[in-house]
């Protein structure tokens, strides 16, 4: 495509019409269940157990506050004035400017680090299905510690059963995909969200109720200094990415639907810390219940499977929550599908296919690659690849997949847009976007200065 037709179709697209959210609210609720995901949920209790609690919690809560929120707002910023999907938004952006093309080197790593999550996230999505099931039929009822663990042993053993829930995860979220932005999405994150909220206060009073909340509490705030490892700080860094959906994408290809006049900034932190909150509190669900059931913290990625079922399975009408959350993890990781899968089918579309059979063939893909993450999770766990590396010694493909994307990928992403938006950018345009004035100077102080030298000295400290 040149140049100029780019610019012609990006002005028909910021014209007033179907390709825009219907409200500023709409946004936010599309941005918050991009970022409120697997990430919140799943991922952030059973690192914060890996990596030993408070210490952990106060780096990853500074990427967010530091690195974070900065780079949403430079991301949501870029597609908002780019209007296309991330890789040919850097492209307009960079001609705008006058600068190299190949600036779109970003837009291009953004979105191959969306594909590739998206193949395994679809993997780990599919595992609340069966849960789904599993708690209709009360099979969680009386459940210790051990039978959860073994009934997730079983699910994760069996090739057939995760390609399944895989294909089915995969298929629900085209489905959405192909009916577009305004009404499968919008439509969806507006009661979900809420709800999914509401059902963590829920299970947060739960866990007040044990006798382990102290516990918890502690374990969560209570900082201990000597237990941070340097690889643990890598890992809150990429956390910060992954659980606001940066660097990848997602959120520029959600800015691209923003309306002129929306403030980026307040929206922005306005979903930063909603994410935030989200995480917060699915680790005050869940730690109690881990230490009430001396469940190990650092059990890694299985440990809401292995824990949740045994709180559900004590509470008095555990088999309604317990179907009632995950079924809200599932629409959770939907929403957040979503927004991995709009990047790559915004970029098909730009490239003269029907949304439709753009949805089909970005999920297609993205489902063979994950048919790899679940063939590491059994037949080809021993399948470590990289043990050579001391650094990638018995990871599997899922690892390092895993490992990729959130330590090597998105802090090289999120550097590049630092830099390009800090520093090659004239800050006229960023303050046209943003308005001009002291949060706009502190925000760019930040970019330039901040973000870069940290992303700097985490990453060679790392490798
Ligand atoms: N933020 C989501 C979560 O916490 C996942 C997600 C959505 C994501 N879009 C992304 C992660 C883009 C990385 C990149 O589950």
């Amino acid at each position: 495509m040149s140049s100029t037709t780019i610019a012609s179709s990006a002005s028909r697209s910021a014209a007033p019409g179907p390709a825009l959210w219907s409200s500023r609210l709409a946004f936010i609720l599309a941005a918050a269940g991009s970022a409120v995901g697997l990430g919140n949920i799943w991922k952030f209790p059973y690192i914060t157990g890996e990596n030993g609690g408070g210490a952990f919690v106060l780096v990853y809560l500074a990427c967010i506050a530091v690195i974070g929120i900065p780079v949403m707002i430079a991301e949501v910023m870029l597609g908002r004035r780019g209007r296309h999907s991330p890789i040919n938004s850097m492209r307009e952006i960079a001609r705008q400017e006058g600068v190299s093309r190949h600036w779109k080197a970003i837009g291009w790593l953004a979105t191959l680090a969306a594909f590739l999550i998206l193949s395994f996230y679809s993997v780990i999505a599919g595992w609340t299905i069966p849960y789904i099931f599993h708690a209709l039929q009360g099979n969680l009822v009386g459940m210790d510690g051990a039978q959860a663990g073994e009934m997730f042993g079983q699910l994760l053993a069996s090739p057939f059963e995760l390609t399944l829930w895989h294909s089915l995860f995969m298929v629900l979220a085209v489905m959405v995909s192909v009916g577009g932005v305004r009404h499968g999405l919008e439509r969806a994150v507006t009661w979900l969200m809420p709800a999914l909220l509401l059902l963590l206060v829920m299970l947060v009073g739960f866990g007040m109720s044990t006798d382990h909340f102290g516990t918890a509490l502690r374990f969560l705030f209570e900082p201990d200094f000597s237990s941070l490892t340097a690889a643990a700080v890598l890992v809150a860094l990429g956390h910060a990415f992954f659980t606001l959906s940066l660097a990848s994408g997602s959120m520029m290809a959600y800015g691209a639907y923003l309306p002129k006049g929306v403030s980026i900034v307040r929206t922005s932190m306005l979903v930063a810390v909603m994410d935030t909150a989200v995480a917060l509190m699915a680790g005050l669900a869940i730690f109690p219940i881990v230490f009430a059931n001396d469940l190990e913290p650092g059990a890694g990625p299985g440990l809401i499977f292995n824990t949740l079922p045994v709180a559900f399975g004590q509470m008095p009408g555990g088999s309604f929550f317990a179907t009632l959350f995950f079924v809200l993890l599932l629409f959770a990781a939907w929403t957040s599908a979503l927004s991995m899968l709009e990047a790559v089918v915004k970029w098909l579309e730009e490239q003269g296919m029907a949304r439709r059979k753009a949805a089909i063939s970005g999920g297609l893909a993205a489902w063979l690659v994950g048919l790899t993450t679940v063939l590491s999770l059994n037949v080809w766990s021993d399948f470590t690849p990289l043990d050579s590396f001391e650094r990638f010694e018995g990871k599997t493909l899922f690892d390092l997949y895993d490992f990729l994307t959130a330590n090597v990928m998105m802090p090289l992403v999120a550097l590049l847009t630092a830099v390009f938006v800090g520093w090659v950018m004239k800050k006229s345009s960023s303050e046209e976007e943003l308005g001009a004035g002291s949060m706009h100077r502190v925000w760019l102080f930040v970019l330039r200065y901040l973000t870069p030298v940290g992303l700097v000295v985490l990453f060679f400290y790392n490798v």
